[in-house]
């Protein structure tokens, strides 16, 4: 019995060993868009298979999507008592709360759709969390309809989102559970 318990013992500690880490992403270095998110899509799908934490799976989210983009900023708000609060993300400090139809994130909620600015600049009430980001994209988050938070992601660059970030975007949102 004991000769088996250590047999058990080994075979786990070997696997716990040589298992690839789930966590492991791999970067496609690439300037196709759409095959950066294709690569990415199975990626993000297999790191929030079977964890239920939401704060876990966002965090997460925003981490691959700024490995593989290297946006400038990129993370979330959730709506907690009819302001959008700010989540897990990546990048400088930002504003922790916006109200319902403030700057581009409140204005996507507030519409429930994705909102492309190509200019922050000619967007009337954009809210510079930092001077430094230019052109943004905000998608909002559903859960049974209702939009409970948005990802919002900008870059230092001019006109940096189109319609296949909005695409890609949208579908990877619906990977997250609430
Ligand atoms: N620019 C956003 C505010 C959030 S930060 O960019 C992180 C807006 O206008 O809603």
């Amino acid at each position: 019995m004991i000769k088996y318990d250590i047999y058990l013992i080994y075979f786990e500690v070997t696997l716990l060993t040589f298992t690839p880490m789930a966590e492991d992403l791999k970067i496609l270095q690439t300037t196709d868009k759409a095959a950066q998110y294709q690569s990415l899509l199975p990626q993000i799908e297999a790191l929030l298979h079977g964890e239920p934490d939401l704060t876990a799976n966002l965090a997460n989210m925003a981490a691959a999507l700024k490995e593989q983009f290297k946006w400038f900023w990129v993370g979330f708000y959730l709506v907690k008592e009819n302001q959008l609060v700010l989540g897990p993300f990546q990048g400088p400090v930002a504003c922790t709360r916006i109200g319902m139809g403030k700057g581009v994130c409140g204005a996507a909620w507030q519409q429930s759709k994705t909102l492309i600015v190509p200019d922050v600049e000619a967007f009337p009430g954009h809210i510079a969390c930092s001077s430094l980001s230019q052109s943004e994209i905000v998608v909002p988050l559903f859960n049974n309809g209702k939009v409970v938070g948005v990802l919002d992601v900008d870059s230092e660059a001019l006109d940096q989102f189109d319609e296949t970030d909005a695409l890609y975007l949208e579908e990877l949102v619906k990977l997250i559970n609430f």
